[in-house]
């Protein structure tokens, strides 16, 4: 039984193969939490909540109920009523008192899950998931929440979301809603999370829990390229391979808070959801708010079981794309060959020299529409700028496909430029607060998309587009930061819930976009990687990973975000050198073997390479339809990370039945006076025979004293090893 609902002790336990999640009724009216961890058979547990302690809990001891609020474990705690760790929820009335009080009113329980309106989310059939939903009113403000607990039993996940409903007869305000809490003891927990910047996204920093409250967060309007919405607790002895881990991952591209709170009594709270910053939604009688979900993932086999449960997971119940399982076309992107200064003539040049080394799909970025030769102008004016495309779109496309090749193209549909015949015509469509002039930022306004008539607008004018020539893949970029938030067509009491409708918008349009365009490959992007996050990969199965290409720069961004998301969904390209981000200059095998990691494909102008490289790229090209199939598909296993050991990097993918593996290795620094490496390999069965590099090996040889990787002569040397089971 997945879950398993005790009615006379009023304990819940939810079950996946390897964990346990515990929920108990106290005083039989809160909801608390007992338990989170491996796997448990005993269902007498209880004891876990300490309710014969001080203070005890309010039935027996009311006169310290504040007490009891402040440090009884609980599911989904709330602000006004004496709990002073961090609340999840945050209620203000039609009188402007702030407080609510959750009672237990019932439960049920489901095969399958209930999808999130307008919200991207997991699915699962009735075989692989139950659903959990436990009710609670608060008879005051006439609220009833409901906290929904999906089950994926294979997967080893538990998701979390949250309804808020008003049934009462006053409008209220919900100043902060997060999607789940987990209370625990405290086991000297580390928090473990990703942080960045512009070119820099994803790299994962580790630093002690102390007491008060750690977190990361986001309210720029999307999850961000500085922090993550992803948080994970370890223990301090965890390692890839060993120690615990209590992972949070968002399904949600806008803002977000991920806390740890270390309290007076050595508790830890352990928080997702929404930012409140900036957050208000007006609930009127009859409505029903849906908070975004939340993936929890347990591991007690360290970082690296983690991050195989959340591949797993992302790749058989989040992504739908009909792209996953498939070998994207290989694609050359003229963004970082011409920026905005090309042509049909120099589109042709490049598609033509690409498409004799194999390459399969020509994507046009940025700068093809209204009269855009520059950042500064024309977004908003979706039609195509026949002086730079002579002969129109159509006729561009036609000749691409007669090399042999697909096409493709960027667009960013969420801004408006002030320089633009959209903004001329609709000023009020840019986001704003009337009397202040709109923050620019790369010259542009962001579009309100929480009106309809916006959505509508912008979604037909790219729809033409894509209908007016046979487009297959389309780059949606989003590349600035959400300022000045107003809508015009908001009332006071509702611009607050600005942020949340815009991400509506977005999820609406790109919806749309699939269902009139089923054979779309979408790519999501976002100045880089500034939303590469779990909601966007319900829509895309692949997000554009950083716009910094350096092979280099590329290992510790890649480490980051194969951390969570499946290395089939990272955007990753081979340019030129010296590097546009960071000036390096490193071989191009490396550059090639570096992008293998992800979906493959180039970005510079490939005429220009000399007939060395290009002999290069035909290699390249091979290795990804030889290794793609096996990458896309397989299980990641992190070796070594530079970021730590300042030498050298080193991945494997394995396929799922064990016979076949690819071992990645980059000597990032070479060592004066350096012996060969004995690199310890994973993942592998240890009692099969496998084959490498002409040497037979028994599994757990290759597992325990592992392969010698020649120190090389230079920095920035790649290898990559195949290895086989021996029939
Ligand atoms: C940011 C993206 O990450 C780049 O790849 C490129 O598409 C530019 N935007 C175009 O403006």
């Amino acid at each position: 039984m997945k879950i398993a609902a005790d009615e006379k002790k009023k304990v819940f336990l939810l079950h996946t193969k390897n964990t346990t999640y515990g929920i108990a009724i106290i005083d039989d009216r809160y909801v608390g939490h007992l338990y989170y961890g491996r796997y448990l058979e005993d269902a007498d547990i209880r004891y876990l909540l300490r309710e014969d302690e001080g203070p005890r809990t309010p039935s027996v001891n009311l006169r310290e109920k504040g007490a009891f609020l402040d440090c009884a474990p609980m599911e989904y705690p709330e602000t006004g009523m004496g709990d002073y760790r961090e609340s999840a929820l945050c209620i203000r009335d039609a009188r402007g008192f702030r407080a609510s009080e959750l009672f237990y009113e019932g439960y049920e329980i489901l095969n399958g899950k209930p999808g999130l309106e307008g919200l991207p989310a997991s699915w699962g059939s009735r075989e692989d998931c139950m659903t959990l939903k436990i009710f609670c009113r608060d008879e005051v403000l006439g609220m009833k929440v409901t906290l929904l607990y999906s089950v994926f039993e294979e997967s080893d996940v538990i998701t979390r979301s949250v309804l808020v409903e008003n049934q009462g007869k006053e409008p209220f305000y919900i100043e902060k809603v997060l999607s789940a809490c987990l209370d625990m003891d405290d086991r000297d927990f580390q928090v473990l999370g990703l942080f960045g910047s512009w070119a820099r996204e994803r790299h994962i920093q580790r630093m002690d829990l102390g007491y008060g409250r750690q977190n990361l967060a986001s309210f720029k309007g999307e999850s961000s390229h500085q922090e993550h919405p992803f948080l994970a607790l370890v223990t301090p002895e965890t390692t890839q391979d060993t120690g615990e881990v209590y992972a949070m991952n968002f399904v949600y591209s806008g803002n977000f808070l991920a806390q740890a709170e270390k309290s007076q009594f050595d508790s830890v709270r352990m928080l997702m959801g929404i930012h409140p910053e900036g957050f208000t939604w007006k609930l009127e009688p009859g409505a029903c708010f849906t908070a975004p979900e939340t993936v929890l993932v347990y591991s007690d086999q360290g970082l690296g079981h983690m991050t195989r449960t959340f591949h797993d997971f992302y790749r058989n119940h989040l992504i739908r794309s009909p792209y996953l399982h498939k070998k994207r076309p290989i694609l050359i992107n003229n963004w970082e060959a011409t920026y905005f200064d090309f042509d049909e003539k120099k589109l042709l040049e490049i598609a033509k020299d690409a498409s004799e080394l194999g390459i399969e799909m020509l994507v046009m970025d940025d700068g093809w529409f209204g009269k855009r030769n520059l950042d500064d102008s024309s977004l908003g004016d979706w039609y195509v700028n026949e002086e730079k495309i002579k002969g129109g779109l159509n006729a561009l496309v036609e000749n691409v496909k007669k090399l042999g090749m697909k096409f493709g193209i960027w667009i960013e549909p969420e801004m408006i430029s002030p320089d633009s015949e959209l903004y001329r015509q609709h000023p009020d469509w840019a986001i704003q607060i009337p009397g202040r002039s709109i923050t620019q930022s790369r010259a542009q306004y962001v579009l309100d998309l929480s009106r309809d008539e916006v959505v509508d607008g912008v979604y037909e004018k790219i729809a033409a587009v894509i209908r007016s020539a046979d487009i297959s893949y389309v780059k949606w970029d989003m590349n600035r930061q959400l300022t000045t938030m107003g809508s015009c067509c908001l009332p006071g009491d509702r611009q607050g819930e600005l942020y949340h409708r815009y991400m509506l918008g977005v999820y609406k349009m790109q919806e749309r976009l699939l269902a009139d365009f089923p054979d779309l490959l979408l790519e999501n992007c976002s100045g880089g990687g500034a939303r590469f996050d779990a909601g966007m990969l319900y829509y895309s199965p692949q997000i554009w990973c950083s716009d910094d290409t350096d092979a280099i720069e590329r290992l510790a961004i890649q480490e980051g975000t194969a951390l969570l998301y499946p290395v089939s969904a990272m955007g990753a390209h081979v340019s030129v050198c010296p590097n546009h981000s960071v000036g390096r200059v490193t071989p191009f095998e490396t550059r090639g073997d570096v992008a293998l990691l992800g979906t493959f494909g180039y970005e510079l102008d490939i005429t220009k390479l000399s007939p060395e490289e290009k002999a290069l790229v035909k290699e390249q090209v091979k290795k990804y339809h030889q290794y793609n199939d096996l990458i896309r598909e397989g299980d990641y296993y992190r070796l070594a990370s530079y970021r730590e050991n300042g030498y050298y990097d080193s991945w494997m993918i394995v396929e799922k039945d064990k016979s076949r593996a690819l071992l990645f290795y980059v000597q990032v620094r070479a060592r004066a006076n350096a012996k060969s490496r004995m690199l310890r390999l994973k993942g592998l069965d240890p009692q099969r025979r496998y084959l490498a590099e002409e040497k037979e090996y028994q599994g757990n040889t290759l597992l325990q004293a592992g392969i010698r990787i020649p120190a090389e002569m230079g920095d920035f040397r790649s290898r990559l090893v195949e290895i086989r089971e021996i029939p």
